[in-house]
């Protein structure tokens, strides 16, 4: 459910004229709703109502300071993947106690900022990483919590780009040597093992592959607890897929929730989540503007002002988004089947092929839906356009919540050398 619909013929974001916005912001800009956010926020915590769980949001989905003040007012604590992640959730209002931090190469540095800020767990990914942590964490005098992500060895995830839990992919501890390391763990100074941790991919839709790895997982945290460890926590990830077209169906979180209470309850665990998309995705859409239409002997190119620098998920994993006209079309407007692309010189710079929809005018606005998550946080500057500005809505009021930069921002950061202005 998100709060994207027609309302006198006019697409609106909640009580908000998304027309109005392209016309104040300009095009391309990404638009989220704040209801949405809270509504899927709170979806997930009662789904799981009952059940000790700690939502860590996965940041990397949608880090916007807005986003992520909003999901704090929510109670969301935070699954981040950098120093960067770290200090945009601490900023937004995160505790340092709600926040998880993932991903296969954390560095020295990044490790001592998240010991000082005393986050809830570093979820560990190899005995490299393992033995570096130790030494920061007994250097600093602290003790790391940490839970070492385990590669379950099952396939998931909407495209091959986005599975992770496969032996063979470049995370997580392999099957095999998981209980070794626990054990080194348990030796290492510094170091505290509370928790297991799994993630199998993103955009998954079928429930069975994330049970089949989260009952290995929580047979492990049985066995490692055998084995004298206090292992109080199973972070199960994220991965739960949304819809992104009319047909698609991903098991809802309900069932999710269901399925992990089934799963993993009865054993005394904290639940640490870690949704990214499902929390975002549906809350955001890019607008663009119509330049041209381009008629080719056998297809019709729709150009827009939009390019894969906005909006990369066709490009990389050929991932579908709708585009809708900002003006409703009425009855009886025309179709027409458009290959709908950027002006980045790049061949992949093509949002849609052969894409059946309202015939559209050059200066006409559009939407992309479902362009919350993993939109704007993966935009460049490449061509030389400027990065794109993002909205937060809230009821019938919005604000810009990170601006277009001007040229003299974009360049702000380069230098020419002296050497090549200095005449000799
Ligand atoms: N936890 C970990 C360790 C992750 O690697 C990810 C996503 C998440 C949680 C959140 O997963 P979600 O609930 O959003 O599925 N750029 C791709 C998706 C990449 C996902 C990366 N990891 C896309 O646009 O589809």
């Amino acid at each position: 459910m998100h709060h994207f619909s027609y309302s006198g013929g006019r697409l609106h974001c909640e009580g908000v004229d998304l027309a109005a916005v392209a016309a104040a912001v300009g095009t391309p800009c990404y638009v989220y709703s704040s209801a949405t956010l809270v509504r899927h926020a709170r979806v997930i915590a009662d789904a799981f109502r009952g059940q000790s769980v700690m939502v860590a949001y996965s940041v990397k989905a949608n880090g916007n300071l807005a986003v992520l003040a909003t999901l704090a007012g929510q109670g969301c604590g935070a699954d981040v993947v950098s120093g960067g992640e770290l200090l945009r959730a601490r900023k937004a209002g995160i505790p340092a106690a709600k926040i998880v931090f993932s991903g296969v190469g954390k560095t020295a540095a990044e490790m001592t900022l998240a010991l000082e800020q005393g986050i809830h767990q570093f979820n560990v990914e190899s005995a490299a990483e393992l033995r570096l942590l130790s030494e920061v964490a007994a250097k600093l005098g602290r003790e790391a919590p940490v839970a070492l992500r385990v590669n379950p060895d099952v396939a998931a995830g909407g495209h091959p780009n986005i599975s992770t839990g496969k032996s063979g992919d470049k995370f997580g501890v392999p099957w095999g040597e998981a209980e070794a390391l626990y054990a080194e763990a348990a030796s290492l100074p510094g170091i505290r093992a509370v928790a297991v941790d799994v993630h199998i991919g993103s955009q998954i839709g079928d429930l069975a592959p994330m049970r089949a790895a989260f009952e290995k997982v929580v047979g492990l945290a049985l066995r490692l607890r055998e084995q004298g460890h206090a292992i109080s926590r199973i972070d199960v990830g994220g991965g739960l897929g949304i819809p992104y077209k009319e047909g698609d169906a991903p098991a809802p979180p309900s069932d999710y929730a269901a399925m992990i209470s089934e799963v993993v309850a009865g054993h005394g665990f904290e639940i640490i989540l870690e949704p990214g998309r499902v929390i975002a995705g549906n809350a955001g859409v890019m607008l663009t503007t119509a330049l041209y239409e381009k008629e080719a002997p056998d297809r019709t190119f729709l150009i827009i002002d939009a390019g894969m620098n906005d909006l990369i998920r066709p490009a990389l994993y050929g991932a579908h988004h709708d585009i809708l006209p900002l003006a409703e079309p009425g009855p009886g407007h025309p179709l027409k089947t458009y290959d709908v692309v950027g002006p980045i010189c790049e061949s992949t710079d093509k949002f849609a092929s052969g894409r059946a929809m309202p015939a559209v005018k050059a200066g006409e606005r559009l939407a992309f839906m479902s362009a919350g998550a993993y939109g704007a946080v993966l935009s460049s500057a490449y061509n030389a356009r400027s990065l794109v500005p993002e909205v937060l809505v809230d009821g019938d009021r919005y604000e810009i919540v990170r601006r277009r930069p001007n040229f003299e921002e974009s360049i702000g950061l380069e230098k020419v050398p002296a050497w090549l202005t200095t005449v000799a």
